[in-house]
C-alpha cells in the first residue's frame, strides 16, 4: 500500500501544436461580462426552474413564484440535468449522441480495456432471485465485500470486517441517502468543491444542518486536517462527509493525512463518512505501486467502534454504473440503522445482480481489474493534459486520482473565461463539459454567480474512450482558434433556448 499521495504528472513538452495566446484578442468593450445580468449563458441558467435569484440566502428557502404544483418546492435542476437539458437544446439526442463528445460524463467507459478481464454481459439466476433481497443485501455478497476489504487493507489486524459491517445498497447515491436519513439533529460538514449531489442530498434531510467549508487552490484543494480538528471543537461538527479521492478536483487524502482523519473519528467522537468511489483511480509514479488502491479501511483500528463509514461500489471502480450495486461499510450498529432507512427509501438493491456481483469481488479478479484500469486511465489522463497544455490550457493542479480535470479558464479572454459561457460555446461544437458553478454551494442561491470561486472552472472527464476525448479536445481547440482569429464578437450570445418538457437524457451525462 502506498503511504503517500501520488505526485502530479509532468505534462511534459507539448505534442507539437502552437500554444494560443490571447494578448492580442479583440474584446468587445461595449459589453462588460463582470455580472451575470449581462451574460446570456447566465440568463438561461436563471430561467430554468428552481434557479431564480433568492432574496434570502438560506439554502432551503422557498420561492413562491416557483411553487406551481401545490406543496411542491422545486429543488432546482442538478448540474447533470441542467447540462443534459442544454445539450438537448443544442441537438443532443439518442440518435445523434455518437456525433458528440461528452467530457461531462461522470462515469467511466464501460467496454473492454486492454488487459482487463472480460466484461460481465450475461446474468443467469434461479426463481429465488425473483424475490426481494434483504434491505441490507444478500449475505454472500456482504461477506465477499468484507473479505475484499480485509485482504486488501487489513492483513494482520486483529479487528476484521464481517458481513455485519456491510450493507448492500442500490447505488452510491442511495447509500449516501440512507446515511443522511439516519443522521440526527447535528452539524454535518462537507467541502466545496466536492461531488454535486451532496448539497441537494444533505438539504433534503431536514434534521441535519449542512456546514460547507471551502477548499483552497493555494492548498491544492487538500483538506486541512488541523483545521478540521479546530472546526470540530469550535463548530461542534458531529459528521464529516468527503469524497476521497475527490470529485471534481482529482486530489486525494492519503498516507498520514488519511490516518489522522480516521483518528479524528476515534478521538473526537465524530463520524467520518468517506465516499471512496474512485479508490482505484490512483495514478502512481512507481511501476511497483500499480494496482494499489486507497481506502480509510487501512487505518481503522476497531471496525465496530471507530466511527468511519465507507461508501463504494461497482459504479466507477468496476466500471458498472448500470448495475446499481454498491455498499456502505461501517460499525454494525450503523448497518442495522441503514437497513431501516433502506426499507422506506429504496427497498434494497437488485437481487439477481447482487448474486452476479459475488465473483467480481474475488481479490485476484479485483487485482487484474485494478492494474488494467490504472494503466489505461493514466494513459488517458496524460494524453488529455498534454493536449490541453499544447493549446495553452495548462492544468495547474493536475489530477492525481479520479478521472476528472478541474480546469481553470482564468487566462482566457472574457467571456469564455467563465465556465457557463465556455460550456455554451462548446455545446455549439457538440461537446459537453460541466460548468464549475455546479460544484459550488447551491449555486442558484448566489445573487451573482460571477463571485463564485468555481465560476472560472469547468470539469472535464476523461472517463470516455480515448477517441471521444480527442473529439472533445478538438472542439475546445476550434473554440480557442476562433477566439484568436475572430476576437470575441461571436462569443457570449446566440444560445438556443431549452425545450421544455422533453424526456430527460440525464443518464447520458
Ligand atoms: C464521489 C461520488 N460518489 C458517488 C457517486 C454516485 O454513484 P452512483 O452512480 O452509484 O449513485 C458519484 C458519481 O458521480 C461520485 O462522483
Amino acid at each position: 500500500m502506498s503511504k503517500s499521495a501520488p505526485s502530479p504528472p509532468s505534462t511534459g513538452p507539448s505534442s507539437g501544436s502552437t500554444p494560443l495566446h490571447f494578448g492580442d484578442v479583440v474584446v468587445d468593450d461595449s459589453k462588460s461580462y463582470g455580472h451575470e445580468d449581462r451574460s446570456e449563458a447566465h440568463q438561461i441558467f436563471r430561467q430554468s426552474a428552481g434557479h431564480k435569484v433568492k432574496h434570502i440566502v438560506l439554502p432551503q428557502t422557498i420561492n413562491p413564484d416557483e411553487e406551481t404544483v401545490p406543496g411542491i418546492q422545486h429543488p432546482g435542476s442538478t448540474g447533470v440535468i441542467y447540462c443534459s437539458d442544454r445539450a438537448q437544446a443544442n441537438g443532443f439526442n439518442y440518435d445523434s449522441s455518437h456525433e458528440w463528445s461528452n467530457l461531462g460524463q461522470g462515469a467511466p467507459e464501460v467496454g473492454p480495456i486492454p488487459d482487463a478481464p472480460p466484461r460481465p454481459v450475461k446474468v443467469e439466476y434461479d426463481y429465488d432471485a425473483l424475490e426481494y433481497a434483504p434491505t441490507t443485501g444478500v449475505k454472500k455478497l456482504r461477506e465477499a465485500v468484507a473479505n475484499l476489504y480485509n485482504v486488501t487493507y487489513r492483513k494482520g489486524k486483529a479487528s476484521q470486517y464481517t458481513y455485519e459491517n456491510v450493507c448492500i445498497v442500490p447505488g452510491g447515491r442511495a447509500g449516501l441517502s440512507r446515511i443522511a436519513a439516519v443522521i440526527g439533529d447535528v452539524y454535518c460538514s462537507y467541502q466545496i468543491p466536492d461531488y454535486t449531489a451532496y448539497d441537494q442530498m444533505l438539504s433534503a434531510f431536514k434534521r441535519l444542518i449542512p456546514v460547507p467549508t471551502a477548499l483552497e487552490p493555494e492548498n491544492h484543494y487538500n483538506l486541512d486536517i488541523g483545521q478540521v480538528k479546530k472546526d470540530i471543537h469550535t463548530q461542534g461538527l458531529a459528521v464529516i462527509l468527503a469524497s476521497n479521492p475527490r470529485n471534481p478536483t482529482g486530489q486525494v487524502i492519503a498516507g498520514q493525512d488519511l490516518k489522522e482523519l480516521v483518528e479524528i473519528s476515534r478521538e473526537s467522537s465524530t463520524t467520518v463518512v468517506l465516499d471512496e468511489f474512485y479508490s482505484w483511480y490512483i495514478y502512481h509514479d512507481r511501476e511497483n505501486d500499480i494496482g494499489k488502491s486507497i481506502s480509510s479501511a487501512e487505518y481503522v483500528e476497531d471496525v465496530n467502534s471507530d466511527s468511519v463509514v465507507i461508501v463504494d461500489g461497482l459504479t466507477k471502480n468496476w466500471r458498472l454504473p448500470g448495475w446499481r450495486i454498491c455498499w456502505v461499510i461501517g460499525p454494525k450498529n450503523l448497518i442495522t440503522a441503514l437497513s431501516q432507512s433502506g426499507s422506506f427509501l429504496d427497498g434494497g438493491a437488485n437481487h439477481p445482480l447482487q448474486l452476479a456481483a459475488i465473483p467480481l469481488l474475488d481479490p485476484q479478479h479485483v487485482q487484474y481489474e485494478r492494474v488494467a484500469l490504472q494503466k489505461h486511465f493514466k494513459m488517458k489522463r496524460d494524453h488529455v493534459l498534454k493536449r490541453l497544455k499544447a493549446i495553452g490550457l495548462e492544468v495547474k493542479i493536475p489530477p492525481v486520482a479520479t478521472f476528472y480535470i478541474w480546469l481553470s479558464l482564468e487566462n482566457l479572454p472574457d467571456p469564455i473565461n467563465n465556465g457557463l459561457t465556455f460550456f455554451e460555446e462548446l455545446l455549439k461544437e457538440k461537446t459537453i463539459v460541466i460548468p464549475g458553478i455546479f460544484f459550488d454551494i447551491n449555486p442558484a442561491h448566489r445573487r451573482n454567480l460571477f463571485s463564485s470561486p468555481c465560476h472560472h472552472f469547468v470539469r472535464l472527464s476523461f472517463g470516455p474512450p480515448l477517441e471521444d476525448l480527442d473529439k472533445g479536445i478538438d472542439a475546445i481547440t476550434r473554440v480557442l482558434h476562433k477566439a484568436k482569429k475572430e476576437g470575441m464578437r461571436s462569443f457570449g450570445h446566440s444560445y438556443r433556448k431549452s425545450i421544455e418538457g422533453r424526456a430527460s437524457l440525464a443518464k447520458h451525462i
